[in-house]
């Protein structure tokens, strides 16, 4: 999760100019037990398909619509699932009262065997999401912790005295520390007389990694998974999992929200945290092949790679936070491939469960926010995410162009947007997380009961099965470009070097590996643009792929008339 509402990203001042000096990238991951360079496709299971009729997505339906994301309609390498466990839900999900099972919401222990089972059938990998930071103050953990000062759990939370009184016998926190959902951090338990802290809601208890039993009972769970046959996991909030020892006060600083206006220096990114994540991955690394990722609380892409270390990839979040400038990504791009440098291997997401929908978010952030314009930046957009050097992360939905939806107040199933007024800014993240858009009629295909969570108005003209039919279609131009990607080695893993375009609102750069050199174009308006590829990138080159169904040609003179929004990927003609 980013830091919210969306940090402006500075545009580059003279986008050429940085791509002159913007550094070579020779990373490669082309051990092919190593899949971190491959696409992976997350799912929010309550959202996605309901096979049994209750309103809510399920493991069964995930499970029937399997082929939707195997070889034949979006070739991608992996599916990450977000949380599945057994929870009450206050977060979703993201509140957890059991690591080791399935939410029975969502199916049974069969069910997610099956699913694994069909996805490795289709060579598909299977991320899971976990949530180690913090329980659901349901857990049996918690409940133990919360019930006695003595015992195995009584450390397994953040557990402190009041640092006083006040005149009216009210006990005092420990520390300034707050939550990020709005509100203090501390949370008084009369039965402990102690206070415990929490990051997020009050029903999201912080673990105590300085215990090393809690860092065992984890460890133990992830074995679990990974002898169920579990191919990688997303590590939520991973750099809030230590803090500081002392519980010291964070410095407070100049911001918009009482989160913002402390240096999180104390409850974040502690000097031990890479040690852990060693730790961590000494024991994902007892199985052959499996990835990790961390997600990266409110830090900048400098953090997250610092935090990537081999299999361990990190989200980076400023592509997402970049409006659709060519200067802005220019930026985004140049920031990213400084800071991973030739040997580290970056993550790239648009979307996330956290966030707007790239087809909502880019195409507002230059008031083209109606279709054609907001498609047409959709299927330019999937050229970017697919076609930089990174894992690309697709989020569902995003492949069809899914919008965010608007939601009514009593609605809302976001339980910090409920929270939200002046001094705590929130983007309701119920409006990203409606149910997937299978086909047009009642429910979408996606439920034939009342849907958890309203559809999106759209749902009978944007959906799976309309555009599966339509060679224009947003889907039509991930199908292209994944099914492209995955004969493409310089696509996959190759070194990303910018190159000046000669045009403000025209990017360019080249990928190249195993012997093969692609160029990537990319327009970011909506009026048609000339560009002369022999002086670009010099030599001959012939358009393969792009957002348009047929990809604009090169004249026999080496330049190309791009259409509007048009972003194509070209191979060198002559080599
Ligand atoms: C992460 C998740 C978010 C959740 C939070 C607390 O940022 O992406 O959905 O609310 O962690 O677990």
């Amino acid at each position: 999760m980013t830091d919210q509402p969306a940090a402006a990203t500075d545009p580059a001042a003279a986008t050429d100019a940085a791509a002159a000096t913007s550094a070579d990238s020779t990373a490669t991951s082309a051990d092919p037990a190593d899949w971190r360079d491959g696409v992976v496709y997350q799912i929010y299971p309550r959202s996605f398909a309901d096979h049994d009729g209750d309103g809510t997505g399920d493991l069964a339906g995930i499970l029937d619509h399997v082929d939707h994301v195997g070889p034949d309609v979006l070739p991608i390498d992996a599916i990450w699932l977000s949380p599945i466990y057994p929870s009450p839900g206050r977060d979703l999900g993201y509140d957890v009262t059991d690591h080791t099972a399935i939410d029975p919401l969502l199916g049974t222990e069969d069910d997610f065997d099956r699913l694994v089972a069909a996805c490795h059938e289709r060579g598909i990998n299977v991320i899971l999401d976990l949530v180690m930071n913090h329980t659901s103050d349901e857990s049996a953990w918690f409940l133990a912790s919360k019930a006695s000062r003595d015992g195995p759990f009584a450390d397994f939370y953040l557990w402190r005295d009041p640092s006083g009184w006040d005149a009216d016998g009210k006990p005092l926190p420990p520390n300034n520390w707050v939550s990020f959902f709005g509100g203090p951090g501390w949370e008084w338990v009369p039965e402990r007389g102690q206070f415990y802290y929490h990051t997020f809601l009050v029903g999201q208890p912080e673990l105590n990694w300085r215990n090393p039993a809690v860092e065992a009972a984890q460890w133990d769970m992830v074995r679990g998974w990974l002898k169920r046959g579990v191919d990688g996991f997303r590590l939520d909030v991973f750099n809030a999992f230590l803090k500081d020892a002392d519980l010291r006060d964070n410095p407070v600083i100049e911001g918009g929200s009482p989160w913002s206006r402390q240096d999180h220096r104390y409850d974040l990114d502690q000097p031990d945290f890479l040690e852990l994540i060693g730790r961590f991955r000494e024991i994902v690394d007892e199985e052959a092949g499996r990835m990790s990722v961390g997600e990266l609380f409110t830090g900048g892409t400098p953090t997250a790679a610092a935090y990537t270390r081999g299999r361990h990839i990190v989200f980076d979040w400023s592509l997402m936070e970049s409006p659709w400038t060519a200067a802005a990504f220019a930026a985004g791009i140049d920031l990213r491939e400084r800071a991973y440098g030739p040997d580290l291997w970056p993550t790239i997401a648009l979307s996330n469960h956290d966030r707007e929908r790239q087809a909502t978010r880019l195409s507002a952030s230059v008031g083209r926010d109606r279709d054609p314009d907001r498609a047409a930046i959709a299927k330019a957009a999937a050229v970017v995410i697919l076609a930089s050097r990174g894992a690309p992360f697709l989020y569902y939905g995003e492949e069809i162009g899914m919008i965010d939806v608007d939601i009514p107040r009593e609605e809302i199933v976001d339980p910090p947007a409920l929270l939200a007024g002046p001094d705590f800014p929130w983007y309701d993240r119920s409006r990203c997380r409606t149910p997937m858009q299978w086909q047009p009629g009642p429910g979408a295909g996606f439920t034939t009961a009342k849907p958890w969570l309203r559809l999106a108005d759209d749902a009978d003209t944007r959906n799976v099965a309309v555009q599966l039919a339509d060679p224009d279609s947003v889907l039509a131009a991930y199908r292209r470009l994944l099914r492209y990607r995955r004969t493409a080695p310089a696509l996959r893993h190759g070194a990303m070097t910018r190159l000046p375009s000669g045009d403000p609102d025209v990017l360019a750069w080249t990928r190249t590996a195993d012997g093969q050199r692609l160029l990537v174009v990319v327009s970011f308006v909506g009026q048609p643009r000339q560009l002369d590829l022999g002086t670009l990138a010099g030599g001959r080159w012939r358009a393969i792929v792009g957002s348009h169904r047929e990809p604009a040609a090169v004249a026999p003179d080496g330049t190309i008339a791009l259409r509007p929004d048009e972003a194509i990927i070209l191979e060198a003609a002559d080599g």
